[in-house]
C-alpha cells in the first residue's frame, strides 16, 4: 500500500525522526506508529496493555504489506525493563492514567538513550508551577483519571525527575471539531461531556479538557 504521511507543523519543535528508534508509549492501535515511520523513524516499538488494540495493529500490518518496522507490545509502562535503548520516546495521553506520574516520567526516562528526548503530551489545566487537579470521580466522563497538571507544573515535574532542556511547546483546549463523532466513530464524544450551557466546563464542573505537549532531554 502506498503510504505517505507527514505531520503537522508542530513537528518543528521535536528532533526530526529520521533514523530514530521511537518507543511510543500508550500507543493504543499504533496509528501514530506509522506516522513516525512516514516522518523517517527507523524502527518504532509501541506497548499498550490492551489487547484488542494489538488485534487491531496485527491486522493494519497486514494491510501494508507484513511491514516490519514497526511493532506493539501488550504490555503497560510499568512492566518494561529499564531499555535506554530509545531516541525519542512519546507519551501521549497516558500521564492522567498514572496514579503516580513522576514515576510515569522515570519510567519514561529510564526508556531513552542519553541525549534522547522525551515528546509529553497531556491534559493540563491553566495556573502556575503549583497548580494540579486531582478530580474526585471522573473527568469528562471518564474512569481512571489522577493528576491534571497546569504545563507550568507538569515542566517543574520533568526536572525534578532530572530532565533538561524541558520546554512547553504547545498548549491548546481541545475543540469539538477535533474530538466529535463521525460516521466511523459513533458514539459519544466531546460535546456530550461538556457542560451544554457552558462549554468552557466539563459536566462535572472542571475545566473543558486542555492538552499541553513538552519536550525535554535526558542528560543520562
Ligand atoms: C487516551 S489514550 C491515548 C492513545 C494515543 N497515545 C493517542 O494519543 O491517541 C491512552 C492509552 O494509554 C493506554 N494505557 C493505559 N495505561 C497504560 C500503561 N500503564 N502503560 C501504557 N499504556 C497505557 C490505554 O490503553 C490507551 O490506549
Amino acid at each position: 500500500m502506498a503510504f505517505r504521511l507527514e505531520m503537522g507543523p508542530r513537528t518543528a519543535h521535536i528532533s526530526p525522526l529520521k533514523g530514530r528508534y521511537v518507543l511510543d508509549v500508550g500507543c493504543g492501535n499504533g496509528y501514530h506508529m506509522w506516522r513516525m515511520l512516514g516522518e523517517g523513524a527507523e524502527l518504532t516499538v509501541g506497548i499498550d496493555p490492551s489487547e484488542l488494540f494489538l488485534v487491531q495493529f496485527e491486522a493494519i500490518r497486514r494491510l501494508m504489506g507484513n511491514d516490519q518496522r514497526a511493532h506493539l507490545l501488550p504490555l503497560g509502562i510499568e512492566k518494561l525493563p529499564e531499555l535506554k535503548a530509545f531516541d525519542t520516546v512519546f507519551s501521549m495521553g497516558v500521564l492522567y492514567h498514572r496514579r503516580s506520574p513522576l514515576d510515569h516520567l522515570i519510567q519514561l526516562k529510564n526508556q531513552l538513550v542519553k541525549n534522547g528526548e522525551l515528546v509529553l503530551e497531556t491534559l493540563v489545566i491553566d495556573g502556575d508551577e503549583n497548580a494540579v487537579l486531582v478530580p474526585f470521580d471522573r473527568y469528562a466522563q471518564m474512569h481512571n483519571v489522577y493528576f491534571f497538571p497546569s504545563a507550568k507544573a507538569l515542566k517543574v515535574w520533568l526536572e525534578k525527575v532530572g530532565f533538561v532542556d524541558v520546554r512547553i511547546v504547545d498548549e491548546c483546549v481541545t475543540t469539538t471539531d477535533e474530538q466529535r463523532t463521525t460516521d466511523w466513530m459513533t458514539h459519544n464524544s466531546l460535546p456530550d461531556y461538556l457542560d451544554p450551557n457552558d462549554p468552557t466546563k466539563t459536566v462535572e464542573g472542571y475545566p473543558a479538557p486542555k492538552r499541553a505537549v513538552l519536550v525535554a532531554k535526558n542528560p543520562d
